[in-house]
């Protein structure tokens, strides 16, 4: 398998970046825009522009600005990743995606607890669509632990309920997921080369954990089998993100 199957990165592109470590990173690292408005996304991509080139959109900001805060990321040239997360009964989240498919993303998120039909459908809605997103399906939240598990009903440890999930997903045809730092080579095992694994809860040496249980830094998600790493608080919440974004790719390109 080559790299780019690995990845999802087109081959022309993995050709290009294969000289350049950091270029290759920069193709794996997406920036969580966790803002409350247009603005302040624009003011921060401006900050980071020529270090990052994936962002991903989320509900804080696509609830206060909608689809239109896509439209100036995207004219930059960079990629969007667009986590809403959809978790309803299927025909409605096939009407979510098919909205999104029209929305110039790269990426797109359902819940994989909305169940194997859920799942279906969602793939389903993909079908036909030209350039359609990647479709990932969140297995468990990288904020949940055990106990947090517990309380909504989930007696098993956060790795098997990560490998019942992903394995649904496979089973809907979906290859793409988003699991924590520490499920990383159990669903790739499951996944094989062609997993397009997505990962959030990663947090470099020195940086506060917050609200995320599941952590680990950047090389060691990497080495794990972590396709793409989801970076948020630990760039933008920091006087320099540029500077914060800059070390994390470093910190990448040792460990490709
Ligand atoms: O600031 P931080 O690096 O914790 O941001 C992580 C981002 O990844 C957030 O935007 C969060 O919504 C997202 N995410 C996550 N856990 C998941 C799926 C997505 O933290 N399982």
């Amino acid at each position: 398998m080559s790299s780019s199957e690995t990845t999802a990165i087109p081959a022309e592109v993995a050709e290009a970046v294969k000289a350049d470590p950091i270029e290759l990173a920069r193709q794996r690292l997406i920036v969580a825009l966790d803002v409350p408005d247009s603005k302040s996304s624009l003011r921060l991509i401006a900050e980071l522009e020529g270090t990052c080139q994936w962002f991903k959109v989320g509900l804080e900001l696509f609830v206060a600005a909608g689809p239109a805060v896509l439209e100036p990321i995207i004219a930059r040239g960079h990629n969007v990743f667009l986590d809403l997360k959809l978790h309803d009964i299927p025909n409605t989240v096939a009407g979510a995606v098919r909205s999104a498919a029209g929305l110039g993303v790269r990426m797109l998120t359902v819940h994989a607890g909305g169940g194997p039909a859920m799942l279906a459908a969602a793939k389903q809605a993909l079908a036909g669509v030209a350039n359609p997103p990647e479709l990932l399906a969140v297995t468990v939240l990288t904020s949940m632990d055990s106990e947090q598990l517990h309380s909504v009903g989930v007696d098993r440890a956060p790795a098997t309920q990560v490998e019942l999930l992903a394995r649904m997903g496979l089973d809907a045809a979906i290859r793409g997921f988003v699991c924590s730092p520490q499920e990383v080579a159990v669903v790739r095992a499951l996944t094989g080369p062609n997993g397009v694994l997505v990962i959030p809860g990663i947090r470099p040496a020195g940086a506060a954990i917050g609200d995320q249980k599941r952590v680990a830094g950047p090389a060691e998600a990497l080495r794990q089998g972590a396709s793409y790493l989801v970076v948020g608080r630990p760039i933008t919440q920091t006087p320099n993100p540029a500077e914060a974004a800059k070390a994390i790719l470093e910190e990448m390109a040792e460990a490709l």
